[in-house]
């Protein structure tokens, strides 16, 4: 039995990361989050019933809060965080102070516990700069600088913050004895990921009957990631012998298009018959994005298998029928 520990874990990654390791068999795991965003539905209670999981409540932006830990794990996914565009918006300078917490509290921890190994998870937002600066290669494989933009725009204080989260564990993991490797998710969706993603908030607009219905950033390009696949390169990346001190991007390198496709494919499919509008996109968006995970497929046998449309039906059809039964729409 490997006993694997989940920090974050009753979010949208965490949960099925916890799903697939159930499934798999022969993990004891420990979900640890404050449910800020995760959710004690019926989908956590479901696997909970299920498969060995034990879950515990805490903030980890406080130490105390490792204090209900054991001593010991073979694995850490590190999936807690605040994500999204609209906290940097809204609250730019608290996204600061619990990321950097977080960050921090876990790997004072790590100092002391002991653990086999941690996976660090990280983000394509961490070169965005770099892109629109310096125009650099898309698809972008891990070498490239991390950069960005403007150190003013709150949309940056995310990045910062994972910055600091990739240089925190890489140099924790070689003074402290235990292993580590970062991923650095592109756009991952599926269903129960929230509504503050792209793919819900166009259900919800269509749903509204918007018309003319706007294409924000519709010649921005994006490679959307389904969750099983960025769950399978992230237990890759946990589980491939001798990785330690690795980055690996993991997205989706065959699935880059534009806004404007995925939208109007999402209207074909609920039978938008009216009328777009293209709109400049929100400031800080970066105007391509796509990796390159050539690394991954060679070091992990990491294979994405989603197409990208069969991904998007499944995941616009699971928040029809949730908008339909009339449950709350959450973070
Ligand atoms: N989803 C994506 O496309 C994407 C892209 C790039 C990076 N990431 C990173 O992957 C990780 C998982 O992302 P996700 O989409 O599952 O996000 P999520 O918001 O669904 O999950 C994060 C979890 O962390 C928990 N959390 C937040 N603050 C906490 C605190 N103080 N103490 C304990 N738990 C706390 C939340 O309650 C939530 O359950 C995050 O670190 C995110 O930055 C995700």
């Amino acid at each position: 039995m490997k006993k694997v520990l989940l920090i974050g874990g009753a979010g949208f990654i965490g949960l099925n990361i916890c799903k697939h390791l159930g499934e798999k068999g022969g993990y004891k795991i420990t979900i640890l989050d404050n449910f800020f965003r995760g959710k004690k539905d019926e989908v956590l209670t479901g696997l909970v019933d299920k498969y060995d999981i034990e879950v515990l409540t805490g903030d980890c932006t406080t130490p105390q809060a490792f204090d209900q830990l054991a001593k010991d794990y073979d694995n850490v996914y590190m999936l807690a965080s605040v994500v999204g565009v609209e906290y940097t918006q809204k609250i730019p300078e608290e996204l600061i102070r619990i990321n950097t917490a977080l960050i921090f509290n876990t790997l004072e921890w790590l100092k002391t516990a002991s653990v086999g190994k941690v996976v660090f998870t990280s983000t394509s937002e961490c070169y965005a700069g770099t892109i629109e600066q310096f125009g650099y290669t898309v698809p972008t494989p891990e070498e490239v600088p991390l950069c960005i933009d403007d150190i003013k725009h709150p949309r940056f204080t995310y990045a910062v913050t994972k910055m600091l989260g990739e240089s925190g564990f890489i140099q924790y993991s070689k003074a402290y004895n235990f292993e580590c490797t970062i991923v650095r998710y592109h756009n991952v969706y599926g269903p129960r990921m929230g509504f503050k993603h792209v793919i819900p908030q166009v259900v919800q607009r269509y749903l509204a009957n918007e018309n003319p219905f706007k294409l924000y950033g519709h010649d921005q390009t994006r490679s959307f990631n389904y969750i099983d696949d960025a769950v399978s390169g992230t237990v890759l990346a946990m589980e491939t012998e001798n990785t330690n001190g690795e980055i690996f991007h993991i997205g989706d390198d065959v699935a880059e298009i534009t806004i404007g496709e995925l939208v109007r494919y999402m209207g074909e499919l609920m039978d938008f018959k009216g009328e777009y509008e293209p709109v400049e996109a929100h400031s800080g968006s970066v105007s391509r994005r796509c990796p390159d995970v050539s690394k991954a497929r060679r070091v992990l046998s990491y294979s994405p298998k989603t197409d990208w449309k069969e991904g998007v039906k499944t995941t616009l059809e699971w928040y029809i029928d949730y908008l339909k039964s009339g449950k709350d729409v959450f973070e």
